[in-house]
C-alpha cells in the first residue's frame, strides 16, 4: 500500500484555542484531516452518523468516484473487468493484488475446484432448518460453521493463507446452492472438476436426474459480469462489518458471516430483491408510474424507490449500466419478454427527469436491474442477495486481509455523545412510585 502523503495543516479554532490538524491526500488526490489525536488534545470527538464523512482506514483495493461514476479495483476499471475478465480472475485480481498470470488463474483453479465439496456433516445442518427459512439465514450459519469443520485459521504461511481463503471462495457456491435445494426439496448436486466456477453454481443449482439442464453460456457469461460488478466497493455497510468484527481479531469466517448478515438488509444488498418486489407491485397493482414516483417523495409515505440512490455515486452508478446490458442480452437470448423491464425503465426515465430525484443526485444503482437478469435465469427472489454475497465474497475478503496487515490497525471502537439522565440516587423498588 503507497504510503499516504502530508500536504499541509488545518487548523480548528475552539474556546480559545487553536488545534492543527494533519491534511493527508491519498493516490487518487482524496484528503482528509487526521484526527486520530483529537479527543487527546481538545477533549472533543467528531460526531458523524453513518460515517458520510469518516474515513476509518486506509485502502488500496478500490476506488470509487462518486461524483464522475468511475468504480476501480486494484487500478482497473470496473467496465475493463466486466468486459474482458471471468469472476474468478477478479476474486484473484482482489485477493492477491495484480491480475494472475494464466499459470497463476490455473493454479487458483484448481485450489477453488479441489475444495469446492464441503464436509458431509455439513449437509445435515440443511436437513434440519425450517422449509421456508431465508437462504440468507442458512449462508451466515454455514459460514461461520465452516471454522469448526475447517480450524485450520491460523493461516501464518501463504500457503495456508491460499488455503483457508480458496476453502471460503469455492465452498460458498456449494452452501448457496445447497440452500437453494433444500428450500425446493431437490436432491443436493455435487460440483464437478469438469465445469467452470460458475458453471459449477448453475449446475448445483439447476440440475436434477430427471431434467438434464443445459448450461447456457450467455446466462454463465451474464453471471460471471454480475458477479464481478458485485466483487467489492470500498468501505460500504456489508465491508465495514467484516472490518470491524476481523478488527477484535476474529477469524476470517466469523468477519464474513457478519457482512452476509449486514449485506441482507434491504437498504442495501436487500435492495435486488426489494427492486422485485416493488416492480411486481406495480405490475400487479397497477399503481402506475407516476403514483410511485410522487409517493417515493412523500415524505410522509415509508415507500423509497428501491435501486435508486447511493450514498457514494451522484451520479449514474457505473455497475448499473453494464447490468441494464446484461439484463437485456440475457432477456434477447432466451426470448423473454419481461413486463418488470419496461416498468423498470419507464420509472427510471421518469424519475430522471423528476426535480426531486435530480435536485437529490438519485440515480439507479447496482440493484436496480439485476434482478430482473437473475429472475430471467430462473433464480428465486430469496436467492438474489445470496448471489450478492457470492459476489462481494473476495472483496470482504481481501478488505479482511488488508486490515490484518495494517500497521495502523486498531479494535474498532467508536465514540459516542451522550443525551441519557445524568446521575439519579438509587431508589428501592418498594418506594417506586
Ligand atoms: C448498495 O455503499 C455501497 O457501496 C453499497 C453498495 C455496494 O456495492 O456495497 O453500492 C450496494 O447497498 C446499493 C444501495 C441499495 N439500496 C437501495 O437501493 C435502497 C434505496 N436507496 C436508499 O435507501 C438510499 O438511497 C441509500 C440507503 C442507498 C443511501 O442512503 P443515504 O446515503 O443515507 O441517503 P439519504 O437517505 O440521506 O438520502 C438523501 C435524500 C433524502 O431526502 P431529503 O431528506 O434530502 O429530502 O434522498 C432521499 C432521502 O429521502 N432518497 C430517496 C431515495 N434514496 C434517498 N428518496 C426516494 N427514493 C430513494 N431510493
Amino acid at each position: 500500500m503507497e504510503e499516504i502523503k502530508k500536504i499541509g495543516t488545518a487548523e480548528l479554532k475552539y474556546d480559545g484555542k487553536t488545534y492543527p490538524l494533519e491534511v493527508m491526500e491519498g493516490t487518487e488526490a482524496e484528503r482528509g484531516i487526521d484526527i486520530r489525536a483529537l479527543r487527546k488534545d481538545s477533549r472533543l470527538i467528531a460526531f458523524d452518523p453513518g460515517y458520510g464523512n469518516t474515513g476509518s482506514c486506509r485502502s488500496a483495493i478500490t476506488f470509487v468516484d462518486g461524483e464522475n461514476g468511475i468504480l476501480r479495483y486494484r487500478g482497473y476499471a470496473i467496465e475493463d473487468l466486466a468486459t474482458n475478465c471471468t469472476f474468478i480472475e477478479v476474486a484473484y485480481l482482489l485477493v492477491h493484488g495484480a491480475l494472475p498470470t494464466q499459470n497463476q488463474l490455473s493454479k487458483f483453479s484448481r485450489l477453488l475446484n479441489r475444495h469446492s465439496l464441503i464436509h458431509e456433516d455439513m449437509r445435515n445442518f440443511f436437513r434440519t432448518y425450517p422449509e421456508h427459512a431465508h437462504p440468507m439465514a442458512i449462508l451466515s450459519a454455514m459460514v461461520v460453521s465452516l471454522s469448526s469443520f475447517y480450524p485450520e485459521l491460523d493461516a501464518s504461511s501463504d500457503e495456508e493463507l491460499d488455503l483457508m481463503v480458496g476453502r471460503l471462495l469455492s465452498k460458498i457456491r456449494t452452501l448457496a446452492a445447497l440452500s437453494y435445494k433444500q428450500s425446493v426439496g431437490e436432491p443436493h448436486v455435487y460440483p464437478t472438476s469438469k465445469l467452470t466456477y460458475v458453471e459449477n453454481f448453475l449446475n448445483m443449482m439447476f440440475y436434477t436426474p430427471v431434467a438434464n439442464y443445459e448450461i447456457d453460456p450467455v446466462q454463465v457469461r451474464a453471471l460471471n459480469k454480475l458477479l464481478i460488478l458485485h466483487a467489492d466497493h470500498e468501505q460500504n455497510c456489508s465491508t465495514s462489518a467484516v472490518r470491524l468484527v476481523g478488527s477484535s481479531g476474529a477469524n476470517l469466517y466469523a468477519a464474513i458471516a457478519a457482512g452476509i448478515c449486514a449485506l441482507w438488509g434491504p437498504l442495501h444488498g436487500g435492495a435486488n430483491q426489494a427492486v422485485i418486489e416493488m416492480l411486481e407491485y406495480i405490475h400487479k397493482e397497477g399503481e402506475g408510474v407516476e403514483k410511485m414516483v410522487e409517493r417515493a417523495k412523500d415524505k410522509n409515505d415509508p415507500f423509497r424507490l428501491m435501486g435508486f440512490g447511493h450514498r457514494v455515486y451522484k451520479t449514474y452508478d457505473p455497475r448499473a449500466r453494464i447490468a441494464k446490458n446484461a439484463c437485456e442480452e440475457v432477456l434477447n437470448k432466451l426470448g423473454i419478454k419481461d413486463p418488470l423491464l419496461d416498468i423498470a425503465v419507464e420509472l427510471e426515465e421518469k424519475a430522471l427527469n423528476d426535480s426531486y430525484f435530480k435536485d437529490r443526485n438519485l440515480y439507479p444503482n447496482v440493484d436496480y436491474y439485476t434482478g430482473i437478469t437473475l429472475r430471467a435465469m430462473g433464480i428465486p427472489m430469496n436467492m438474489f442477495t445470496v448471489i450478492f454475497t457470492i459476489g462481494r465474497l473476495p472483496g470482504w475478503i481481501a478488505h479482511w486481509l488488508e486490515l490484518r496487515d495494517d500497521p495502523d490497525n486498531r479494535i474498532g471502537r467508536p465514540r459516542q455523545i451522550y443525551s441519557g439522565p445524568n446521575h439519579r440516587d438509587y431508589v428501592p423498588i418498594e418506594q417506586r412510585g
